[in-house]
């Protein structure tokens, strides 16, 4: 593989050619991590959407592998697509797919009709309805078969809720293990409610509950993910998550695609939001990204038993997502991250760090510097390329004549700065920022070029400490133990390498820095 085309990712997923969309099926299995993804085989544009595959030891070098669900009648003739789902492991062949005692794969997935239909099973569907339909694999997810002769296996929204049939996707399905159940979650998506339906064996699904509307309700609720964590310091406590994507309706500040989060508690059949995780009048949320470009996030399935919750996102936004400037693919998954829940300033809060695989492309080309005091002004760093991590902390401040407003490190900037992209923290407002508004190409959409903040307090000894993952063209903040993260995609000149330091009005205290590059996870 070549992957040296402009911003082409370099530790990041993206397919070699076409559009990918959502993160579906993540499933590990047999020491091996499977990538299912949203996937035109057809081109960069959404349409015909099927699952993709790739797989990876490791998380960070993935291989992609042959299209595993394509749709049905490609390409002369589409009658059923492929949306987005998730996938399990079914060890105990409840769904007795497994035969000669292989392990199936199911998967459990959207199917969109694009025409009214008699389906295989004598069931009828309406033209663009969604339904929720199985399919297995018996080699490991590289073929799978349709369970033709029952699908949908949830055919209709619950029956209050019949009109919503072209609004009804997205199943999450996991093994529940208190009730020895498959739950699977699903969404209205236009009318911002969750439902849950559990099972004994991935074919037949009762109506468990519905959970919403809550908090964020711009545009609709699509792809929920639900799992189950301690809290750090309190492992005999341990809560669930649920996980929204809102097109449109991200974060204050951004247009388009966001991810909110909900704490609660979960017991198989319903999901009940703690207090403090819900603000009344759908006045605020839990954002678990504060940038444009995270969307879709969905949880492995399978991983070892106390092994920690690893997500994938989707790293871009329907607000433009097919006019980025890419070709022949478009769209890349985030860095995997490894939620935890812990309670800061006095609130449980999701935290999200990278998964460590990252390191095996880290390299020996670091650049390590502190400073007492960084002078107003810029201040010159060697190039750190185009893909690498930093690691930057300093002292926090309240306001004051000699200090700083506001401290970036500018990446992927060209050699007279006129092209940059600055990552940083606003001392006035406590917020981290990705300023991106002259990144490079933001042509493409009238809402690309902006500034991104989230809210972050200093941590205990008062520092400010944010990791950030540059890569050709995206960068992701982590601030502080990982309470906020930032996504948003960037399409930088190629000689735009340079960095430097930018302190607004006066200067900055106890400045650290590491910079650590990374090597192209494709040769
Ligand atoms: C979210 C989404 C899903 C849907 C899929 C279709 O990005 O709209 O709700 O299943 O994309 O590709």
């Amino acid at each position: 593989l070549n992957y040296t085309e402009p911003y082409r990712p370099q530790y990041h997923f993206s397919p070699a050619k076409n559009w990918m969309n959502d993160p579906a099926g993540l499933v590990y299995y047999n020491e091996t991590y499977h990538l299912f993804f949203q996937y035109n085989p057809a081109g960069i544009e959404w349409g015909n959407m099927s699952w993709g595959h790739a797989t990876s030891k490791d998380l960070t070098h993935w291989e992609e592998r042959p299209v595993a669900l394509l749709a049905r009648g490609y390409p002369e003739n589409v009658t059923e697509m492929y949306f987005t789902g998730s996938a399990v492991v079914d060890v105990n062949n409840t769904s007795g797919f497994g035969v000669d005692g292989k392990i199936p794969l199911v998967a459990m997935f959207t199917s969109m009709y694009p025409v009214s239909q008699e389906l295989p099973s004598g069931k009828n569907v309406l033209a663009e309805q969604q339904s929720q339909s199985i399919a297995y694999s018996l080699d490991e997810g590289e073929t799978w078969t349709t369970y033709d002769t029952e699908n949908p296996v949830i055919h209709n929204p619950p029956s209050p809720y019949g009109a919503e049939f072209e609004n009804f996707r997205d199943p999450f399905v996991f093994w529940h293990d208190d009730t020895q159940k498959w739950v699977a979650v699903t969404v209205l998506a236009s009318l911002h409610k969750v439902v849950i339906w559990s099972s004994d064996n991935l074919k037949e699904w009762s109506l468990a509950s519905e959970f919403g509307p809550y908090n964020a309700v711009g545009g609709v609720w699509e792809c929920p993910n639900l799992f189950q964590m301690p809290i750090k310091g309190h492992p005999s406590i341990k809560k669930w998550v649920l996980v929204l994507g809102l097109n449109p309706g991200g974060p204050p500040g951004t247009v388009g695609s966001g991810t909110q989060y909900f704490i609660g508690d979960f017991n198989g059949t319903d999901f009940k939001a703690d207090p403090a995780s819900i603000y009344p009048d759908n006045k605020s949320a839990n954002w678990m990204d504060w940038g444009p470009d995270f969307y879709a996030a969905a949880s492995y399935n399978g991983l070892p038993e106390g092994d920690d919750v690893v997500q994938i996102a989707w790293m871009n936004n329907w607000q433009y997502g097919a006019t980025i400037p890419t070709s022949p693919w478009r769209s890349a998954m985030s860095v995997p991250r490894q939620l935890s829940l812990k309670k800061v300033n006095g609130k449980v809060t999701l935290l999200q760090q990278p998964q460590y695989s990252w390191r095996s492309v880290a390299n020996h080309q670091t650049l390590k510097h502190s400073w007492k005091s960084v002078s107003k002004g810029s201040t010159s760093l060697d190039s750190p390329g185009k893909a690498f991590k930093i690691d930057l902390s300093f002292a926090d401040h309240d306001s004051n004549k000699s200090l700083a407003s506001t401290f970036a490190i500018a990446v992927h900037a060209s050699s007279d700065f006129k092209q940059e992209t600055l990552i940083g923290y606003n001392f006035t407002s406590k917020e981290v920022f990705v300023d991106r508004r002259n990144s490079g190409d933001v042509s493409f959409d009238k809402t690309f070029a902006s500034l991104y903040h989230a809210p972050l307090s200093a941590n205990a000894d008062k520092r400010i400490n944010l990791q950030v993952f540059v890569d050709w063209s995206s960068v992701e903040v982590l601030g502080g133990q990982g309470e906020v993260s930032l996504t948003a995609q960037i399409f930088p000149d190629g000689n735009s390498t340079e960095s430097r330091l930018v302190s607004t009005d006066g200067v900055t205290q106890d400045v650290r820095l590491r910079i650590t590059g990374m090597d192209s996870a494709w040769h």
